[in-house]
């Protein structure tokens, strides 16, 4: 049994820190034609508000990755799961991710598209646990750093579940 025992980021603070984050990329990314690339599946929320607030000509691509079962601990063990559809080599990456927990997505993820040759690439997390971090790694942009609480909403999943609440919110599982 699970529940929702707090509300950590409510949908006004969201929309803030979205709009911010689109104006901080937007301006860093001036003259370019960035590939964004949505993490699938817990990402799509926030994906689709943070690209309407970037006015930048872009290109849309996605990929699954995983490193999660359906518990709340990380297997440390990433696979490809849906590639991107066309070749990134040359071009601005900017990778869009919900959650960074352990770091081990992102930095087996970078480092393999640094491998194929894309010219730049940066990770924007909606959510960062730093206090989680099992290996180094720091993402560019940050919407919220949280304390070390399972959340979900706003994309976020419990075994698929809550990821339409339109708030973060703390699950409580017993
Ligand atoms: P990492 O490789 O440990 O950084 O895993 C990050 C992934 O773990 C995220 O993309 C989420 O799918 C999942 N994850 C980590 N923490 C949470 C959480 O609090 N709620 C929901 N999913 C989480
Ligand atoms: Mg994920």
């Amino acid at each position: 049994m699970e529940r929702i025992k707090k509300v950590l980021i409510d949908e006004q603070k969201i929309e803030k820190r979205v709009q911010e984050l689109g104006e901080q990329i937007e301006k860093d990314y001036q003259g370019k034609e960035p590939v964004v690339v949505a993490i699938l599946k817990g990402s799509i929320i926030f994906y689709g508000d943070l690209v309407r607030k970037i006015k930048l000509p872009m290109r849309f691509d996605t990929m699954a990755v995983s490193s999660y079962g359906s518990g709340t601990q990380s297997s440390g063990n990433v696979k490809i799961k849906k590639d991107l559809s066309r070749d990134i080599s040359g071009e601005d990456v900017l990778i869009i991710e919900d959650i960074i927990d352990s770091g081990n997505t992102m930095k087996a993820l970078t480092s393999l598209l640094e491998h194929r040759g894309a010219k730049s690439i940066k990770v924007c997390a909606f959510l960062d646990k730093p206090s989680r971090r099992q290996v180094d790694f720091k993402a560019d942009y940050i919407g919220y750093s949280i304390p070390d609480e399972f959340v979900v909403g706003y994309g976020l999943d419990y075994d698929e579940k809550y990821r339409n609440l339109p708030y973060v919110g703390v699950l409580e599982i017993d």
